[in-house]
Parts: C-alpha cells; sequence; structure tokens
C-alpha cells in the first residue's frame, strides 16, 4: 500500500496547526516535518518546539526527517515533541548505530536517510535494525526542486535488499515528487512518498492527495 507523507514545509507557516488540520481532514494519515540547522544543510527550518506546536492539530503519524548535523543531541526532544518516526542522514556527523540505538531506546520507529551523491551501498548494513530508508531525490535543504530521476536505480537496488531481509521496511522518496513523478518512484520500488509544495499549492488537498494515493 502506497502511504503519502505530506511536507509541513510547504504548508502556510503562520498557520501550522491549521494547515495540518486541515490535511488530515483531506485524509492525510502522515505529516512529514523536514528539522534543518542551517549546518548540515544550507537553511534553518524549525524545531521542536515548533513541532510540538502543530501535534495537538494533527494525531496521524509525525515523520520527523531531521537534516541535522548532531542528531544524538536532540532526540529526545523530539521524542518529547511527539515524534512517531525519526529519520537521521547517515551523513551526519554522529555514528550512525549509536543515533539508530538512541531512537528505538525511546520507542519510536528508526529511518536512515542519503542524500544524492551517497551510495546504496551506505544503507546495508543497518537493514536489519532500521523501519524506513530515505531516499532523497533532491538535494536536501529546500522545498520545490526538480525531482532527480537518476535517483531510480538507487531505490530498485535498496527495495531488493529489503525484499531479500525478509523485514517490513518502508522505502521512502522525498524532493520533488509529483503525480507524474510518483508513478516513477512507486514503479523502482518506493511505498512512502513525501510531497511539500505539490501538495500544499493546491487548493483542494483532499483532490491532490488522491492523485498520489492513486497511483497503485
Ligand atoms: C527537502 C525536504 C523535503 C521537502 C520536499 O530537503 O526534505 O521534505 O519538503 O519538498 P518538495 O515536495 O516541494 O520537493
Ligand atoms: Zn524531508
Amino acid at each position: 500500500m502506497i502511504k503519502v507523507s505530506p511536507s509541513i514545509l510547504s504548508a502556510d507557516f503562520s498557520n501550522l496547526g491549521a494547515e495540518a488540520k486541515k490535511m488530515q481532514e483531506a485524509g492525510a494519515t502522515w505529516l512529514h516535518i523536514d528539522v534543518m540547522d542551517g549546518h548540515f544543510v544550507p537553511n534553518i527550518s524549525f524545531g521542536a518546539p515548533v513541532m510540538k506546536g502543530i501535534r495537538k492539530d494533527f494525531d496521524g503519524i509525525f515523520d520527523v526527517h531531521l537534516m541535522i548535523s548532531q542528531p544524538l543531541r536532540y532526540i529526545e526532544d523530539f521524542v518529547k515533541a511527539g515524534a512517531d518516526m525519526i529519520t537521521f542522514h547517515l551523513e551526519c556527523d554522529d555514528d550512525a548505530n549509536a543515533v539508530i540505538d538512541a531512537i528505538r531506546a525511546k520507542g519510536v520507529k528508526v529511518g536512515i536517510s542519503v542524500k544524492p551523491k551517497t551510495p546504496a551501498e551506505a544503507v546495508k548494513p543497518y537493514l536489519d535494525k532500521v523501519d524506513m530508508v530515505l531516499v532523497m531525490t533532491v538535494e536536501p535543504g529546500f522545498g520545490g526542486q526538480k525531482f532527480m530521476t537518476d535517483m531510480m536505480p538507487k531505490v530498485s537496488q535498496i527495495r531488493e535488499w529489503i525484499t531479500q531481509s525478509g523485514r517490513e521496511i518502508d522505502l521512502q522518496v522525498d524532493g520533488g515528487v509529483n503525480a507524474e513523478t510518483a508513478k516513477t518512484c512507486i514503479q523502482a520500488g518506493a511505498n512512502v512518498l513525501v510531497a511539500g509544495s505539490y501538495l500544499f499549492s493546491k487548493p483542494d488537498y483532499a483532490a491532490a492527495l488522491k492523485t498520489l494515493l492513486l497511483q497503485e
């Protein structure tokens, strides 16, 4: 089953709670929360206190994408603020196993992510201990960028390893996803689609969500 995780990064920041609520009423069961520190990526978004503020307006899955250099320092804050799943980048400064263990110890799901230049092989050693792999289909840092079709072999390779592992691991794509590129991602093996500008730019969120959900 395909899942869609709308990225709040493209929502109206003067109205985040209402935007989250509207997306949930439109049928979203996940909400993608992009945290940027201005160091790991060249942009700053928001942190745990802002996320906590949105929590009361959305009772689905909070899918937190940490684009930060030192995730270990902030795991507890994000768990306390209501994260259901925390995804961090393998390119960060911390030891990946330590971050995975710290997230797991707090009882939330764990995701690992790779930037476009990081090869599929980087995720392989961790497939026996994560719940999700996120393949970036743009350089992380900003919404509204162009989808990188050349990431699809990476998605397919990782899907093959996930199947071989016999474990239930979600395979997420993030960046430039719209009704067209969603098809390409699903064909390559992704089952969780993050979409920011495509969804939040539409007047009718429910209709926009359907164009992604009805891809199978
Ligand atoms: C980019 C973020 C994405 C972003 C996607 O660094 O991780 O989640 O919100 O935005 P779109 O869907 O507009 O490419
Ligand atoms: Zn993201």
